[in-house]
């Protein structure tokens, strides 16, 4: 079902205590002030997983996620975690498909496909991050690359299990750099995966469906883009990692 949703991706930052004491001040935030986005989600490190969503347990519509899941459903794979241990320990989402995982650790779209179905086996929501690279905009072959992306390592679902997934388009371009999508061209291309999902499952299933935008949303940003008709939230990386403007981020959305 479509939703407001406004998630943090924490990335390889905080250590126990300090990842705990944000998430207590976001949880609490999010307690005393009105929070208008219908699901507000932190994807932490793994450490911390257990820890913040025994903090969020009851806190309404805030949620934990995971940042990666192996594929595997256990098994001889030294230092990898698993769909069914990242929500035994009461995870909601798991991020996949970030382009500094398929960068670094060079994740196909096919083995994202494979992620996908552990996730959504143990009724995890997948936040799906599909994006540009700097040539790819420049060359004008964005929408040909976000489209196969969608085809290669989501479309082989269900109607029922892709209405599980939330979209995240990350123009690689604007992660981390400052340099955020204009709203007219994050709108764009949003629209573009709309009409992407409509043709594959129908308007319905594409109606429903949640396309947050990543890449330096922050509070000064954020109304101009989620005021968008087909932006439904933002995938948030450095201002998460700050409760104040996480939360004035969320409460965009009031
Ligand atoms: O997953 C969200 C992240 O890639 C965006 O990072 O720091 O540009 O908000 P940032």
């Amino acid at each position: 079902m479509r939703k407001n949703i406004v998630a943090g991706n924490w990335k390889m930052n905080l250590d126990y205590e300090s990842g705990v004491s944000l998430f207590s001040e976001i949880v609490n935030m999010a307690k005393d002030e009105v929070i208008g986005a219908q699901e507000v989600v932190v994807c932490s490190p793994a450490i911390h997983l257990s820890s913040i969503a025994k903090l969020a347990n009851g806190v309404n519509n805030v949620h934990v996620g995971a940042q990666n899941i192996h594929q595997a459903e256990s098994g001889a794979y030294t230092g990898e975690i698993s769909a069914s241990q990242v929500k035994s320990v009461g995870a909601a989402y798991v991020i996949l498909g970030h382009s500094e995982r398929r960068a670094y650790f060079h994740e196909t779209n096919a083995l994202l496909a494979e992620k996908v179905d552990a996730t959504l086996k143990h009724q995890l929501k997948p936040i799906f991050c599909i994006g540009e690279t700097k040539e790819e905009r420049e060359s004008g072959s964005f929408f040909d690359v976000i489209k196969a992306q969608l085809e290669t390592a989501l479309f082989h679902l269900s109607a029922s299990d892709f209405a599980q997934v939330v979209l995240a388009y990350e123009p690689v371009w604007a992660i981390g750099t400052g340099l955020t999508a204009s709203p007219e061209q994050a709108q764009e291309v949003h629209a573009f995966i709309r009409a992407t999902v409509a043709e594959k499952y129908g308007e319905a299933v594409a109606d429903a469906t949640s396309i947050l935008y990543g890449g330096s949303c922050n509070p000064s940003n954020a109304e101009s883009l989620f005021s968008q008709k087909d932006i439904d939230g933002g995938l948030i990386g450095g201002a998460s990692l700050k409760s104040r403007d996480f939360l004035d981020i969320v409460k965009v959305f009031n």
